[in-house]
């Protein structure tokens, strides 16, 4: 197996496009490919294909070293293909494998074909534990004719990193996971990032399915954190002497507890918090075991986004209007998946409140669930808007910190902006 030198990468959407771009920049000769030929079309022009920030700037950076194609065969040419398309949540909490499979069905027949032996095949995209060595595996050594960890290196390497701040989370991580076919595929792997990071993370190397386990149990951890601060702050709420920023300062001092996530707001949401930690809830339950801690933050979550409008309700009447500012799941993204201002917009909505709705990063553009809502384009507004009784800030984004209300307005700011 070759040092890896030239790189592709399967699947150009949020995270993709910025591992292909941030290599690209890191000196690496770079091929994307994804069947979306509008994404294909703007990364051979040096655009972005998805809004993220640095995500422009880092393209134009290694310009020379990326292009794009929808070429899957274009693959073979590279010492590594990273994969990285959806693997959206099932309603049993499981991840579907489908885009994987049509995603690395083409290249390994293609590796087949040109008789090449030695391809790193790197999962990036999150899985259900086991599927990789019971599915994706089976498949591609079908498929190339070969048998892995001999003709073929398969590598399971998810990245943690927060929508917003992709580029410099690829770049700085704390750790690079690594679940491994064999020794060799890892030890390549291990020397490429020891290039590409920018600083020394901790590079974590196991076998595969302890990676696919440690991929999903640090965000069921940090579930449970945050589900617990809310179970917290409910408590709290019931004396009213007890200040809960207080109780989380202090709590957040214990240096074994720490203070990351510790902070009393709203629930939590995105795209991989609350299916990763319900993806650990499953695959205990197909061992026949429990996972009550797992099941517990996703309830909490949900009695979280709850309380938020049955607090709301009883400040307002039902032909008050109320402005819910902030939709997505954290500042800098457009993504509402799962948001606590998004459920509690949509909850008042089917409720018969009058609803208007406002986020810095989510337009009915690039979020289409906003079309049900009137949305302000520009929160200055409701400084005009005396119809406005209640505004709630959902999401954090530091400028609703700036915005003025009209005199009538009354404020509510769980995250206490
Ligand atoms: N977005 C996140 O915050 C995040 C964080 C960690 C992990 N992940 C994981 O990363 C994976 C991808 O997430 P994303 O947010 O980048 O998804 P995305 O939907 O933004 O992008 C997926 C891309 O894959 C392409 N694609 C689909 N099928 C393909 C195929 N057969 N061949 C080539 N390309 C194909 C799509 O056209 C799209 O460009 C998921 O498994 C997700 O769980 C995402």
């Amino acid at each position: 197996m070759k040092q890896i030198q030239k790189a592709s990468v399967c699947g150009l959407g949020k995270l993709g496009a910025c591992i292909a771009a941030t290599l690209a920049q890191r000196g690496f000769e770079v091929v994307g490919i994804d069947i979306d030929a509008e994404k294909v079309a703007r990364i051979n022009a040096g655009q972005p294909p998805v809004d993220e920030p640095l995500l422009a700037e880092t393209i134009t950076a290694g310009r020379t070293r990326l292009r794009a194609t929808q070429d899957y065969r274009e693959a073979v040419g590279t010492d590594v293909t990273f994969f990285i398309p959806p693997s959206p949540s099932l309603p049993d909490g499981s991840f579907s494998n489908e885009f994987l499979l049509r995603a690395m069905q083409p290249v390994a027949a293609a590796v087949r074909e040109k008789g090449k032996k030695g391809h790193l095949f790197v999962c990036s995209s999150t899985t259900t534990p086991g599927a990789v060595d019971s599915v994706l595996i089976p498949m591609l050594e079908r498929e190339t004719g070969g048998v892995c960890g001999r003709d073929f290196g398969m590598c399971y390497n998810p990245e943690f990193i927060a929508l917003g701040n992709v580029v410099k989370g690829l770049l700085e991580p704390d750790m690079v996971l690594i679940g491994e076919s064999d020794p060799q595929s890892g030890t390549v792997l291990e020397e490429m990032y020891r290039k590409y990071n920018q600083n020394k993370p901790n590079i974590a190397r196991m076998s595969i399915i302890s990676a696919e386990l440690t991929k999903i149990s640090v965000n069921s951890y940090v579930t449970m954190k945050i589900s617990f601060t809310n179970q917290l702050r409910m408590i709290a709420e019931q004396f009213p002497k007890a200040n809960i920023h207080h109780v989380l300062d202090a709590i957040g001092s214990d240096s074994r507890v720490g203070r990351k996530y510790l902070r009393a707001g709203l629930s939590y949401g995105g795209p991989c918090f609350p299916r990763d930690n319900r993806l650990l809830a499953f695959t205990a339950r197909q061992l026949g075991l429990e996972a009550p801690l797992a099941e517990a933050s996703d309830k909490v979550n949900h009695r979280t986004n709850q309380d938020l409008f049955e607090k709301v309700a009883k400040l307002v009447t039902k032909n008050d209007t109320v402005a819910v500012l902030g939709l997505t799941y954290k500042p800098d993204t457009y993504i509402t998946e799962e948001a606590a201002g998004l459920f509690l917009a949509q909850q008042l909505k089917r409720h018969g409140y009058p609803v208007i709705v406002h986020d810095y990063g989510a337009k009915p553009s690039n979020a289409p669930n906003l079309h049900e809502f009137e949305h302000l384009d520009d929160p200055e507004v409701l400084q005009q808007r005396a119809d406005v009784k209640l505004a709630v800030i959902c999401c954090p984004w530091p400028q609703y910190s700036s915005v003025k209300f009209a005199p009538g307005t009354k404020v509510l700011s769980p995250w206490k902006l």
